[in-house]
């Protein structure tokens, strides 16, 4: 999926969360590392990804043997907790030279009441080398002591516009064509969730190429950045957008664009690349 694949994986390439990067990044300058960290709020606004780019950012090539990281909607109980966490992991030395081990206790609002209280225990005793990341959509869950030994940081909806933004760069990446009106409708849709706000663009795309490129029209394509107007030649087969641009010149009776169509139509039948002459008709001629 494409959210997974356009997944940050540093701090900096995290959207529209410049406070609570900031205030991560001075966390992780401290001399005594990381406290144990909480971060809450709405699905989809960046809380795993920043909790795996945290442990990018500290351990770096010694992350493989010093972060771990579970789910606790499958992993919720004492046990798990207590032996697991608790009697194993939390107690090993930091290897390879890494200041601490980092464990991420993903969605940790749903672990049970008894074994969050075990955990506040190993989180106390092991504190100096153990640091835990914990998520949670829902923080009201998790019991007081537990919530006091961790610094909070909220996530709230991201804005429509960084999604938007977001989207935008996706596409171009990934040259997809979509008009600017509708990255802002799926951005509007999702609500602040930009996974959602990304599947919305990824469910669109198949759909979305043909419709578009019947609804091109010159003025349509005039008004386009560089960039959009390059992504129409990517949009669909090369022949075809060919031949909807050559209907909309005889519809809209473009006749300055006879010589540069006609000179295009003699390159792409010369050409194993047909779409980069397209992209070029579409950029210094439209
Ligand atoms: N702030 C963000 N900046 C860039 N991408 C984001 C951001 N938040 C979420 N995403 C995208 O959405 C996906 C899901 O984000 P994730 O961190 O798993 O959300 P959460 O854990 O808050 O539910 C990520 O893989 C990434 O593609
Ligand atoms: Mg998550």
């Amino acid at each position: 999926m494409l959210f997974e694949t356009e997944r940050p994986s540093t701090l900096k390439q995290i959207v529209g969360r410049d406070k609570e990067i900031k205030q991560i990044q001075d966390m992780i300058a401290r001399p005594d590392g990381i406290p144990h960290i909480l971060l809450s709020g709405k699905a989809g606004t960046g809380k795993t990804t920043a909790a795996i780019a945290i442990a990018n950012e500290i351990l770096g090539d010694n992350k493989k043997s010093n972060f771990f990281e579970f789910n606790a909607s499958s992993t919720r109980g004492i046990d798990f907790i207590r032996n697991e966490i608790g009697g194993e992991i939390a107690k090993r030395r930091p290897l390879g030279g890494a200041p601490y081990k980092i464990i991420l206790l993903d969605e940790a609002d749903n672990i049970t009441a008894d074994a969050q209280m075990c955990l506040r225990r190993i989180m106390e005793l092991n504190g100096r080398t153990t640091k835990f990341i914990l998520t949670a959509n829902y923080p009201f869950k998790l019991v007081t002591p537990l919530l006091s030994r961790c610094v909070q940081i909220q996530f709230d909806a991201i804005d429509t516009k960084t999604i938007a933004n977001h989207l935008k760069r996706i596409a171009i990446k990934h040259k997809m064509v979509f008009t600017d009106q509708q990255l802002i409708q799926f951005a509007k849709m999702a609500n602040g969730d930009m996974r959602l706000a990304i599947n919305n663009l990824e469910g669109n795309v198949s759909s979305s190429s043909s419709e578009f490129i019947d609804k091109l029209t010159i003025a349509s394509i005039n008004s386009m950045e560089r960039d959009e107007k390059i992504n129409i030649a990517f949009s669909a087969d090369p022949d075809y957008i060919f031949g909807k641009l050559w209907e909309i010149v005889q519809k809209e009776k473009a006749w300055d664009k006879l010589v540069p169509l006609a000179d295009c139509n003699h390159k792409m039948n010369n050409a194993v690349h047909k779409t980069l002459f397209l992209a070029n008709l579409l950029e210094s001629h439209f």
